[in-house]
């Protein structure tokens, strides 16, 4: 059986199969979500807010619990869209504003633009440029130091869990 979903703010309704995650229903929807760790619970580039309805989903699991530990922007609704399944109706999910860094393809040619919205670490979630700042050389070198740690943290614990 299907179970139907809100997105915020976007207003539409989208339907999943029951135990399902949210992370599927958001990728039928056509959003960009990066899933920097391939939907392993272990970074934040699926992190959402549930607006209604946490019951409907499925009980936070220890490695989310641990990965949401460390998102700056975690709040008590935050889920993480690859882990939580949905059980039950009335789920509205808000997607945090921001882009996360692994979604930027050419980096080099945000140089002297104003972000467009807020750009976003993707293990911690937290806001690197925000919007309307102007991007300068000095920044896409951080952003790019950002992007080897990642890479890095993401290949050192893929084993140890
Ligand atoms: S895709 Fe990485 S935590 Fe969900």
């Amino acid at each position: 059986m299907a179970k139907s979903i809100r997105l915020d703010p976007l207003g539409t309704d989208t339907a999943i199969k029951t135990n399902d995650n949210l992370l599927s229903g958001l990728l039928k929807s056509q959003l960009n979500v990066s899933q920097e760790c391939g939907g392993r619970g272990m970074c934040s580039t699926c992190h959402v807010y549930i607006k209604e309805g946490m019951e409907s989903l499925s009980p936070l699991n220890r490695r989310e619990k641990r990965t949401l530990e460390v998102i700056t922007t975690c709040k008590l609704n935050s889920r993480l869209a690859c882990q939580a399944r949905v059980i039950g109706e009335g789920v509205v999910v808000e997607l945090p504003s921001g882009m996360y860094l692994s979604e930027i393809d050419d980096i080099e040619s945000l140089i002297g633009r104003r972000a467009q919205q807020n750009i976003l670490h993707p293990i911690s979630g937290k806001i690197l440029v925000e919007e309307g700042k102007l991007i300068t050389r000095s920044m896409i070198s951080q952003l790019e130091n950002t992007k080897g740690e990642v890479a890095q943290y993401l290949s050192n614990t893929s084993d140890a869990v």
